[in-house]
């Protein structure tokens, strides 16, 4: 080895795979920073929303380069697999199946935009404003399982991966993954592994890591009430004829107590009521809420009375109307008993509540309180079961880790109020456990106008996941 002048040993590299083995993964990623994010927003820019089929070319376009960057990644056996609804993009990198196999669960899909014109910049021209991106799909989550995908070919194209890793990255999660629990069911062996990482959660803050080790579960139903069997004269007939709407909002009123507790028979039977040294660890977690209130420009919070807002978004399930409708809702006043009056209703569910038998208890007790002035229908939407990820998992630690290696402070277990259904599922199905690693914000403005994701998180998210292989594998 020649020495320079100081008499340190220079290295010369010959060729360009050369180059790659003497660089570190942390180097690959600084130095292909800046087309990681192009490629983001090549992926942002594909409208591929789930819910609404006329998007549906779009979604299967959000599929294909979804399969094609997996493949650029160093992916093998990478494919597009159709289900009755939206594909589900499958790759894989086997390299000793004696290793631990990590399986990467994330969603191309997103939620529909609108109102759009809340948004400062169209949701579907991503732009950085702030040190932010903004986009639908930004953080959910676009942003954080591409952080995966770059991720594994920054592993890839430098020290390898240490252990053999699927990725399956579906279009259906905003809309209830209707048609992946089939496709597990029929694909055991080829998703067969040791832990589902997920990054499709929020941390507390840049400078607080966290891991969820709690999703609610749901319950979605829609609820229509039928009166007269049309629009009716309000003057002619008001007084004396049922009217839907507001029998509705009576009965909508009463699934809730003074308290704020759901009137649903048998709704709390098979909560889990924590002990309070649980519920004085959960305390500790920072949270400001005069910063909550100042964020949501609200004077007061809403909850369930005897709990906090962490306990009531996390530990507590809830019911909301996600949507009503009924009547006249255009420009000026028209007098009319609408025939119909309609809600979209969903419950969050916590351990050990069960989705089918919420569902059936709401019908049941949604049927019951309705007066024999209308006709009531209950549908019933998508579901899931609550899931708890085990702190005791050598992968949950492994996560822990390398928060703690990449943040420089250890990170705080929190329950979210969200829910990822399939995970439950995947516990059911795959008999496998699900590490939600997200890095995601609440205030990323998920679902609403103007979400974005932060270029920290999204390059803190692919710094971070080489090390979790680290520490899993070490
Ligand atoms: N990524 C979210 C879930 C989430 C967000 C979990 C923040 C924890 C923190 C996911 O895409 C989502 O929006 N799920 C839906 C459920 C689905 C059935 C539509 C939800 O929680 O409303
Ligand atoms: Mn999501
Ligand atoms: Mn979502």
């Amino acid at each position: 080895m020649p020495l320079n002048p100081r008499g340190l040993s220079i290295k010369f590299v010959s060729s360009a795979a050369e180059i790659f083995k003497t660089m570190t993964t942390q180097e690959y990623i600084e130095q292909n920073k800046d087309r990681f994010l192009e490629e983001l927003f090549d992926l942002l820019r594909i409208p591929s929303i789930s819910a609404d089929s006329a998007f549906k070319g779009d979604v299967a376009r959000a599929a294909d380069y979804v399969a094609e960057k997996m493949r650029e990644a160093g992916a093998d056996n990478v494919s597009v697999e159709p289900t009755a609804g939206h594909p589900i993009v499958y790759g894989e990198k086997i390299i000793d199946p004696s290793l631990q196999t990590v399986l990467v669960y994330g969603h191309y899909d997103v939620q529909p935009s609108s109102p759009d014109h809340l948004w400062e910049t169209p949701p579907f021209e991503p732009t950085v404003r702030d040190g932010k991106i903004y986009a639908r799909g930004a953080c959910d989550d676009k942003g954080q399982f591409f952080m995966h995908l770059k991720a594994f070919e920054s592993m890839m194209k430098t020290s390898g991966v240490p252990c053999n890793v699927k990725f399956m990255i579906e279009g259906e999660e905003e809309v209830g993954s209707a048609n992946l629990g089939d496709y597990c069911k029929a694909n055991k062996e080829k998703l067969k592994c040791d832990v589902i990482l997920i990054s499709d959660t929020a941390m507390i803050s840049n400078d607080q890591p966290s891991l969820d080790i709690g999703l609610r579960g749901m319950s979605y139903v829609e609820v229509e009430l039928t009166g007269p069997n049309i629009d009716l004269h309000s003057g002619v007939y008001g007084g004396a004829v049922g009217n839907p709407a507001n029998i509705l909002a009576t009965m909508i009123a009463s699934l809730h107590d003074e308290n704020r507790h759901i009137t649903i028979p048998g709704f709390y039977d098979d909560v889990v009521d924590l002990s309070d040294a649980e519920r004085a660890e959960m305390a500790k977690a920072p949270f400001d809420l005069g910063e909550y209130k100042k964020n949501l420009d609200i004077e007061e919070t809403y909850g369930e009375k005897g709990y906090s807002v962490i306990e009531q978004t996390g530990i507590r399930p809830t019911l909301d109307v996600n949507g009503i409708w009924s009547g006249y809702i255009g420009e000026g006043a028209k007098t009319v008993l609408p025939s119909k009056a309609s809600a979209k209703i969903s419950m969050r569910l916590v351990p050990n509540q069960d989705s089918d038998t919420i569902t059936r208890l709401f019908t049941e007790h949604f049927e019951r309180i309705a007066p024999a002035s209308v006709k009531v229908k209950v549908t019933p939407h998508h579901g899931g079961n609550p899931y708890m990820t085990p702190m005791d998992h050598p992968a949950y630690k492994a996560a822990a880790a390398a928060l703690e290696e990449s943040f420089g402070v250890a990170p705080v277990p929190t329950r979210s109020g969200g829910s990822i259904p399939i995970v439950a599922l995947f516990e059911d199905v795959l008999d496998t456990k699900t590490i939600l690693m997200g890095f995601g914000l609440d205030t990323d403005a998920i679902h609403s106008p103007n979400e974005k994701y932060g270029l920290f998180n999204f390059y803190k998210g692919i710094e971070t996941i080489p090390l979790f292989y680290k520490h899993y594998t070490s």
